[in-house]
């Protein structure tokens, strides 16, 4: 995607193969910056710290965190020590299992000597296919967009939350990706943009992204979306995803939940854009299995943004003697969701209609 007319990837090798760089996400909306990730501890810590987020990028940095570990030792046990490390670097994400496990089949039987070489171009070739997975998203997704704007021939208003969108991937996102790919056909769009508490993915993210693109949107409080869906001004809900089961339970940043329920009650689709490699085919019950990540209570009690004198500061919202808790994710059960967006096309949320999916992958 083009910042400020340029184009970019959320993450990318440095020219002379040495190491890869990234945006910094902890950084937007207010400042531009990348970071170089030179070891396996540099892109543990990306993960980590969140300065790359998103199901498909975390999968893709860590692709990369191996790569570059077996530029300074590629023993087995070096890639024991490197796979184990970087699995721990956050629960949620399956991608990050996906993407490490990806790796470690590849390598596993290879010599030693031939590990480094074998890995960079293993993790590029990763981070290339994210790429052409979320323009086929954005392709299948951008005319289920179409299809309503036939039928109402005006403005079609998108709610999503948290952000899922190019910044969460390598490039084009998943729930934003037929956003983008309807508006540069000309659908008169609109989105509703989650501002996603605490760390406000949709308030500093989604809106950056939306922007730079020139998308119409509107930032709104969480709590928000239920009332526009009551009123009609909301023609569908995409949201990314971290997790999917096996019979389609949607795990999703925290708050995805009650605008299913919301979508539900206001018979409002409710759509899920997902790549194929976040489905956890081993898993059924997503609320009873899936890892749900706690982080820090500081994310809840205190907030950052941009002062009057251009600097980002962080500030305390909460009493000094207030806990807080702050679970990053919470499962839709399959029932809610009325289908799944993925790049082989448009799939029910359901245990054969995956079951298929899955036979399609394997042929
Ligand atoms: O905690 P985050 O920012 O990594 O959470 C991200 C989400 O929940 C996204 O919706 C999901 O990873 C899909 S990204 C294409």
């Amino acid at each position: 995607m083009k910042i400020n007319g340029t184009p970019f990837r959320t993450i990318w090798p440095t020219a002379d193969n040495s190491a890869v760089e990234i945006i910094d996400q902890t950084k937007l909306p207010h400042v531009f910056a990348t970071l170089r990730l030179e070891n396996m501890r540099d892109a543990e810590r990306a993960i980590r710290d969140m300065q790359v987020r998103g199901a498909p990028l975390i999968g893709v940095t860590a692709a990369y965190g191996v790569a570059l570990s077996m530029r300074h030792h590629a023993s087995d046990a070096a890639l024991k020590a490197t796979c184990n490390k970087l699995l721990l670097a956050r629960p949620t994400a399956v991608n990050l299992r996906w993407g490490i496990e990806r790796m470690r089949a590849l390598l596993a039987p290879l010599p030693e000597g031939e590990r480094a070489a074998a890995a960079w171009q293993e993790a590029a070739r990763i981070a290339d296919q994210d790429v052409a997975i979320n323009a086929s998203i954005g392709r299948h997704g951008g005319e289920l967009i179409r299809a309503i704007y036939e039928k109402k021939k005006s403005t079609v208003n998108i709610l999503t939350h948290c952000n899922a969108g190019w910044l969460a991937t390598v490039d084009w996102g998943t729930a934003l990706a037929p956003v983008y790919n309807a508006f540069d056909a000309g659908i008169p769009l609109h989105v509703w943009v989650d501002e996603t508490r605490p760390r406000n993915q949709g308030a500093s993210l989604t809106a950056w992204e939306l922007g730079q693109h020139g998308v119409p949107h509107t930032v709104i409080a969480d709590n928000t979306g239920g009332h526009l869906m009551q009123h009609g001004m909301v023609d569908m809900v995409i949201v990314g995803t971290d997790r999917v089961t096996s019979r389609g339970d949607v795990c999703n940043k925290i708050g995805t939940y009650l605008k299913a329920l919301a979508a539900h009650d206001n018979g409002v689709p409710f759509y899920v854009a997902l790549p194929t490699p976040t489905i956890d085919w081993v898993l059924q019950d997503g609320v009873k299995e899936i890892p749900i990540e706690q982080r820090a209570a500081e994310e809840v009690t205190h907030i950052s943004g941009l002062c009057d004198d251009g600097q980002v500061r962080t500030v305390q919202l909460t009493p000094n003697n207030s806990r807080a808790a702050n679970y990053g994710f919470d499962v839709t059960p399959a029932r809610l969701v009325t289908a799944l967006i993925t790049e082989r096309g448009v799939v029910a949320a359901n245990a054969e209609a995956m079951r298929v999916l899955k036979e399609q992958e394997a042929a």
